[in-house]
């Protein structure tokens, strides 16, 4: 018997699969004021027209609708979203959605700093932050500029303001930070962040400045290895992608999230709506579901309630179910990750 997604009576979305869908990971943004290797294309990028992609009105319609039908968890992303007009009072118009109980923020850190005491203020604790290296210039050599200094002082304010987790997404680049990545978990020695060894996705077309083939996380465990034996936090990936585990004693945590080689289809929990209005479903997969075309033709929030529960039900089992190579034809700036 086929099963279709559907919205349960105790409030549960559920997918065809019995995936309990209850995250959306909401782009705001294709824009971003970083250019780092392994996201943007050499040349001029393609934006989008500012009328293709949804007002802030919209996804927050959207979001409530998400909402009634199970979903808790939000998380804004981008491009940069903090790089959006208007970011702070969206924000806060999503805290208010009854039954969102989870509200965290992607940011590459560089204008985070300005915005720290709002987010608290409307009770917004969850920050991942990008940061692939510790050297400046290293710094400036994959993301395209010289912003390191305004990362790491918007982490340490945001350690200093209460925020937490605080997350720092380092992706492993071969040639490039792969001698920095111990000192990069040495940091869960001093702090209480949870750095997170992400591979490098190569799903994204041709034309990156960045051609190195990825390291698994396999090869990035080998290299981080001398900084001693990591102990299970007894967090299995079904409570997210990412295996955690802490050096003994230490405040932080080392996670890695390995799209690559240990894509945990199985637990997946999460929706993706892009800036110009598309539902994914898979990250990994170029199934999407139009949802502003209904949502600007007027459509009652019970058919935009369906067209949800439709996305869902597209959710493919696993990656590369729909295309054998396991890809997405979209950008991740254009995605948010
Ligand atoms: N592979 C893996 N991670 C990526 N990110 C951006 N592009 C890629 C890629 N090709 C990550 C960034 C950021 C998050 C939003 O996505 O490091 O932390
Ligand atoms: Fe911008 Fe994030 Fe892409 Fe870097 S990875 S260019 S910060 S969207």
């Amino acid at each position: 018997m086929t099963r279709s997604a559907e919205c349960l009576p105790d409030g549960r979305l559920e997918d065809t699969y019995k995936r309990h869908i209850n995250y959306l990971r909401i782009s705001i943004t294709d824009r971003c004021n970083l250019r780092c290797i392994y996201c943007t294309p050499r040349g001029r990028i393609q934006k989008l027209p500012h009328s293709a992609i949804l007002r802030y009105e919209e996804i927050t319609r959207i979001a409530r609708i998400g909402a009634a039908l199970g979903i808790t968890k939000l998380r804004i992303t981008g491009g940069e979203p903090l790089v959006r007009k208007g970011v702070d009072a969206f924000l806060e118009q999503l805290t208010e959605i009854a039954g969102i109980n989870d509200i965290a923020l992607t940011t590459n850190g560089i204008v985070l700093k300005k915005h720290l005491d709002h987010l608290r203020g409307i009770g917004i604790k969850r920050l991942n932050i990008s940061l692939d290296t510790l050297d400046p210039q290293k710094y400036a050599k994959i993301t395209g500029h010289n912003g390191f200094e305004r990362v790491w002082s918007a982490i340490s304010a945001a350690l200093e303001k209460g925020f937490s987790p605080i997350k720092i997404n380092v992706v492993a680049l071969r040639g490039i930070n792969d001698a920095e990545l111990t000192d990069l978990a040495a940091l869960t020695l001093r702090y209480p962040f949870h750095v997170r060894f992400i591979e490098k996705m190569p799903y994204f077309g041709p034309g990156l400045a960045d051609a190195s083939p990825p390291l698994t996380e396999n090869d990035i465990r080998r290299i981080i290895a001398p900084i001693g034996e990591l102990e299970d936090c007894g967090k299995s990936r079904c409570q997210g992608p990412a295996a955690r585990y802490r050096i003994k004693g230490a405040p932080g945590e080392i996670g890695f999230i390995s799209p690559v080689t240990h894509h945990f289809c199985k637990w997946c929990n999460r929706l993706r709506l892009t800036s110009d209005g598309w539902l994914r479903s898979c990250l990994l997969s170029n199934i999407v579901t139009d949802i502003k075309t209904p949502l600007r033709n007027n459509a009652t929030d019970t058919e935009l309630a369906r067209v949800i529960v439709a996305a869902v039900e597209k959710k493919p089992l696993e990656k590369g179910q729909t295309d054998p190579e396991g890809k997405c034809g979209s950008r991740m700036y254009s995605i948010g990750g």
